[in-house]
Order: structure tokens, then sequence, then C-alpha cells
């Protein structure tokens, strides 16, 4: 990590208070493990040492129980259902703010003033556009590529472009990566469905808002004026607020783990979106919307529940359930408000919505989902809305990468900043072989010998048909 950072006000403010003796139950020998703790939320053992000093690795696969950074961005009480960023709660945001407002939140800790917003307006407006040899990328791709494809590529191959905003020590380069991002995922994201259609691509306009913008350049044709509709880019920029951060979640974790080799941040943000694309993070809004296609009827609704609690069965209710949340998603409420409101203006009888709001129902009232406390995501709603916006399923994801970008980038910049920052490395539970003689081809068995499908699934790989 760079020599040119400095402490962030966080790491100060830990103050380890007491601590947890661990002890050796062959040996008897016992340690004092030192607790961190935070402005709010549990206590954290400090486990640093915990190697040198005793010779063990501690087994988290999932990092259920591991606070791999410190951070002042985001709070999470999964339990009680709340998410606060930088102290402000989101359902207050996504009520009271627009989306530019939580990006400079999200990046400087702090709302902006009039003045600062209206700097940082101008920064993103100014930024919207696309190299023109960047634009050439697309026409590599095949015209039914998935447009998160398209994001990873081109999201990468922006550090190609901007060789002044990849020096990772100075600050006015990261902020300068920061705001280029942002302005340009819009961009990025809908020539990825103007491409998909063989329409031209839509230049991006300096007087529209960010979320006007978004809808112009996936909507609009150059052959007629495009008028967004107010609450429509209303809605649409309540989604980005409500993807706009979730701390350590995994496309987020992924982001800090490329950049803590001093990566570049074009290419950490390309490896969140490749993160993201997963059904079980972002892709889940996608998954949601096949899942209710497949349902089709409210009478397999049942059906699919039960499929969902079989254990031999890989099939689990897209939009359910949440690492942290064990309790309502924050954001599915305030979704589930902006679902009807969209619905409401466009005038649209989705059944897709009934349907969800059926399934919500059924489930929630299921001793299975009761029990494990699973509640609807963030996801369950958002898929519907994009929907009735018009946007087709494999976009859904796209608007999840445009919103979480200003997260990925605000905790890339503050473990830039981080004095504590190291590379990420973990260690492992090695279960394999111990070291064995080298066997010459001719001597080796033969595959036919060993048991097939085991063989090559290493015997323990979780199938829909196993
Ligand atoms: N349907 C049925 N069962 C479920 C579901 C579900 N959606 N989610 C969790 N479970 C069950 C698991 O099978 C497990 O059961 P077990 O205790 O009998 O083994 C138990 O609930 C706990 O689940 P885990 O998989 O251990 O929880 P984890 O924290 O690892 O996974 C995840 C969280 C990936 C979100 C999971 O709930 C899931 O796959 N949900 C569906 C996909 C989804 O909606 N993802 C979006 C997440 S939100 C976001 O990324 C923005």
């Amino acid at each position: 990590m760079s020599q040119a950072t400095q402490p962030k006000n966080n790491e100060l403010a830990q103050a380890v208070r007491h601590s947890f003796t661990l002890t050796d139950n062959e040996t008897g020998e016992s340690w004092e493990l030192p607790t961190l703790h935070g402005s709010v939320g549990p206590k954290v053992i400090d486990i640093r040492k915990l190697y040198g000093q005793t010779g063990a690795f501690t087994y988290d696969p999932g990092f259920t129980s591991t606070a791999s950074c410190s951070s002042e961005i985001t709070y999470i009480d999964g339990e009680a259902g709340i998410l606060l960023h930088r102290g402000y709660a989101i359902a207050e945001l996504a009520e009271n703010t627009d989306f530019m407002d939580v990006c400079y939140l999200l990046l400087h800790g702090e709302l902006p003033s009039p003045e600062e917003k209206e700097q940082f307006d101008g920064d993103i407006t100014r930024h919207t556009m696309l190299h023109e040899q960047l634009v050439r990328f697309y026409s590599g791709f095949v015209r039914s590529a998935h447009p998160m494809a398209i994001m990873v590529g081109v999201v990468g191959a922006l550090s190609a472009f901007y060789h002044d905003s990849t020096d990772i020590n100075d600050p006015l380069q990261r902020m300068s990566a920061a705001h280029r991002l942002i302005a340009k995922m819009p961009t990025i994201g809908a020539y990825a469905y103007k491409y998909s259609l063989g329409q031209p691509f839509m230049q991006p306009l300096n007087d529209l808002t960010y979320s006007e913008n978004l809808l112009r350049l996936m909507f609009g044709v150059p052959t007629q004026e495009y008028q967004a509709n107010p609450v429509l880019a209303r809605a649409i920029d309540r989604i980005l607020i409500l993807h706009a951060d979730h701390e350590q979640n995994a496309s987020t974790s992924t982001v800090r783990l490329a950049g803590s080799s001093d990566a570049n941040p074009f290419a950490c943000v390309a490896a969140g979106i490749a993160s993201l694309w997963g059904p079980a993070h972002g892709g889940a809004n996608e998954a949601v919307l096949n899942m209710l296609e497949e349902i089709g009827t409210k009478e397999r609704i049942q059906k699919f529940v039960k499929k969902a609690q079989d254990p031999d069965d890989r099939f689990r209710l897209m939009g359910f359930g949440h690492r942290v949340y064990k309790n309502y998603d924050p954001r599915a409420t305030v979704m589930r408000e902006t679902c009807h409101e969209v619905l409401k203006e466009l005038g649209i009888q989705d059944p897709k919505l009934d349907l969800a709001l059926e399934l919500e129902r059924i489930a929630l009232e299921d001793p299975y989902f009761v029990d494990k406390k699973l509640y609807p995501n963030v996801d369950f709603y958002s898929g519907i809305i994009l929907r009735a916006l018009g946007f087709p399923t494999n976009m859904f994801t796209v608007l999840f990468a445009i919103g979480r970008t200003v997260g990925w980038i605000s905790h890339w910049k503050e473990m830039m900043e981080s004095s504590e920052s190291r590379i990420g490395r973990p260690r492992q539970l090695y279960v394999g072989k111990e070291e064995r003689p080298f066997t010459a081809v001719a001597q080796r068995e033969h595959t036919e010998k060993r048991s097939g499908w085991a063989w090559l699934w290493g015997g323990n790989r979780k199938t829909t048909d196993a």
C-alpha cells in the first residue's frame, strides 16, 4: 500500500476497551485478544496478531464473522433493518435528496452546501461523454452480448484512456477517476442497450439531470425530442439512491481486494461489476423476473415456495433473503412504494406485481421463511419497476451497477486514504494431499478406474440433479 496515505478518523477512534481470552485446551496456553469498538455496532475482536502469537488461522468462508476493514461510509443493523449512509437513514435520503447529493455524501462524508452541489453536478455533467475510440469497442461485441459483459469490458478499458486519473497516490487523480466513473456509467450502460437494438448512440445533454440523461440515453432517438417524465425520472433517481452503497457486500469487497494491490480504479470497478453480475448478488433483480415468469400464476406459488425449501433442489426464491438483513430490507420498503407510484403514473396493471405481492404474502407466512428470517430484499421489487419503465430484463443489473459505482469508488478511495490498508491476502484451511512422490505418466492409473463424475466435480460439488 502506498506510503502517501494518511490516518483516518475512524482508525483513531478505535480504542481498545477490553479483551477476549483465547485458550488452547490442549496445551493450556492462553492469549489476550483485544477488541475494537466502532461508533455503533458489534464489538470486533482484533485478530491481526493471532497467527504470529498462536500459529493458528481463523476459518470463516463467506466472511460471516469477519470485518475485513474499518469504514466510515455505511452502517447496517441487519436485525433491526437499519441502513445509514454517513449517519443518514436510507428512507430519509430516498425521500429528500437526489442521487447527486448521495454521491457527494458517500464520496466526501457530508451533504454538499448549495455551492458544493452546483460544482459537483457540473463536474459530473462535464464527464458524461465517451471517447470516440472507446465507442468503437462496442462494434467488437456480438449484438446479442449480455450488457453486463459489455460493462465489464468497457469499464475496464477506461484505464487505457484516462492516464491522468490512474495515479492512485494523487488525491486529485483519485477524485477525477471517481467523477469520470460516476458520470460515464449511464452512457456506457445505455450504449450497451442501444447496440443490442442497432439504434444510434445518443449524446448526453448537459442541461438534464443525471436520471433524465439516463432515460434519454436509453430511450431517446435522434429523430425526435425526448421529454423525460418527471415521475419516472424521480423513480430512477430513487432506484440509484437505494443501490448506491451497502458496505462490504461481494462486489464492494471485490473492488477493495482488487484495489489492495494498488490496481487502478477503473480496473477495480470492472472487477466489482463482474462480481455484481452473479444471480446471488446484483443479478437477482433479473432472476426475480425470470422466476415470476416461470411461476406464471398464483395457483403455482405454493409449489415454488415448497421447491425453495427442498434441500436437494438448488432453487431459491429470488429476491428473498440477505446475508445481513434478518428483517425487512429497508430499501425494499422504499422500493415497494416506488413500484406502486410508477405503475400508477403509467396506468399499468402488471400481473407480475400481483403475483409478486401474493408470493411475498405466502412466503412471509411460511414457517420455513419465518424461522430463517428470510424477507424480501431490494431486488424483489426493482425488477418490476424497471420493467414498467421499459428496461429489458438483461439491463436490470446494469442499473444496479450504475447506482453502485459511487459506493465502489467511495470504498476504494477510503481504502487508498487509510494507513491501515494492506494487500488483501487471505489464508486457507488446506485439505488436499500431503507431499507425495511424483509418478511418471506411464506408471499412472488409467482415468476410467477413477469414479466418473465425482472425479470431474471433485466429488462434492452441489448440482441440481445430484
Ligand atoms: N430461498 C430459499 N431458501 C433460502 C433463501 C431463498 N431465497 N435464502 C436463504 N435460504 C436458506 C438457505 O438455504 C439456508 O438454509 P439452511 O440453513 O437450511 O442451509 C438459510 O436460508 C441461510 O441461507 P444462506 O445461504 O446461508 O445465507 P447467505 O447469507 O449465505 O445467502 C443470499 C444470502 C445469497 C442473498 C441468499 O439469501 C440467496 O441466495 N437469496 C436469493 C438471491 C437474492 O435475492 N440475492 C440478492 C441479495 S441482495 C443484493 O445482492 C442486493
